[in-house]
C-alpha cells in the first residue's frame, strides 16, 4: 500500500535534478544538427564533380560580371551626360570627363579602362589602340562582334581583358567627331577596353 507513494516521493526529486542535464543534451544535439547542415554545401568537390565550377572559373566569371556591370554604368553615364549637358563644341566632352573617372579607378587599384578609337582618326592620339589585344579587338568589334575577351598574365597574376563596342549613339556625337558622319547605325566607331584583376591586385602597366 505504501510502496507507490514512497516511490513517487523518491523519484520526483531525481527527475528534477536530471532536468538541466536533459536540457543541455537537447541543446548539444540541436547545435550538432545545425553544424552538419552548415557543412553540407562545402562537401561538393570540384575535382570529383565537373558540374561544380572550380575556384578559377568562379573568379573569371566574377570578373566577367564586373566588366558587364562597368560597361553598362560607364556607357549609360557617358550618354546621359552628353545628352543632358554637352550642347556645343566648347563644353567638356563626356569622354574627357570619364577619362578622369577611369584614371581614379585605376589609381585606386579597381581596374583599368580605356576609351579607344576604332576609326583610325582619333581626336586624341592617346586613344588609338595601344597593344596587340586592343588592335585585334578593335578589328573584331568593327566587324560586328559585341564582346572580345582574353585572360592575360600581368606581373604574375591573372587579369581579364575585355573590349566592347561604342556606336554613334546620338546625332550630337557628330558635332565634335565629323568622321562619324554617315556611319551606319550600330557600327562601332570606338571601344571601351577593360583590364580587371582576377586573382590578385591590379597590374595596370606591367614592367617590360
Ligand atoms: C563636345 C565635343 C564632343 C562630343 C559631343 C562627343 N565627343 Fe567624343 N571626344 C571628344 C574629344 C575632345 C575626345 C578626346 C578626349 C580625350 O582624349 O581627352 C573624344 C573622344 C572620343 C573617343 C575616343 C577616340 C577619339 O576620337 O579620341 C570616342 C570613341 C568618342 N569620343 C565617342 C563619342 C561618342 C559616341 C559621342 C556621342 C555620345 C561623343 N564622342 C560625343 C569630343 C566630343
Amino acid at each position: 500500500m505504501h510502496a507507490f507513494p514512497m516511490n513517487r516521493r523518491l523519484s520526483m526529486p531525481r527527475i528534477a535534478s536530471l532536468t538541466p542535464l536533459l536540457a543541455l543534451a537537447a541543446l548539444l544535439w540541436i547545435c550538432a544538427a545545425n553544424d552538419v547542415a552548415a557543412d553540407e554545401p562545402a562537401a561538393a568537390d570540384p575535382a570529383s564533380n565537373p558540374a561544380v565550377p572550380s575556384d578559377v572559373e568562379r573568379d573569371v566569371e566574377r570578373a566577367r560580371r564586373e566588366a558587364r556591370m562597368l560597361d553598362d554604368i560607364y556607357k549609360h553615364g557617358i550618354v546621359a551626360i552628353t545628352d543632358n549637358f554637352v550642347n556645343d563644341l566648347d563644353m567638356i566632352p563626356a569622354g574627357t570627363a570619364f577619362k578622369q573617372v577611369f584614371a581614379a579607378a585605376e589609381q585606386k587599384g579597381w581596374h583599368k579602362v580605356r576609351l579607344v578609337d576604332a576609326t583610325g582618326e582619333p581626336l586624341n592620339q592617346e586613344n588609338a589602340p595601344e597593344d596587340a589585344f586592343e588592335k585585334q579587338a578593335i578589328k573584331k568589334l568593327v566587324s560586328g562582334e559585341s564582346w572580345v575577351e582574353t585572360i592575360e598574365d600581368r606581373g604574375g597574376t591573372k587579369h581579364l581583358r575585355v573590349a566592347t563596342p561604342i556606336p554613334v549613339v546620338l546625332t550630337k556625337c557628330v558635332m565634335c567627331h565629323d568622321n562619324y558622319e554617315g556611319v551606319p547605325k550600330g557600327q562601332a566607331i570606338g571601344a571601351l577596353t577593360y583590364i580587371i584583376p582576377i586573382d590578385g591586385p591590379l597590374v595596370a602597366n606591367p614592367k617590360k
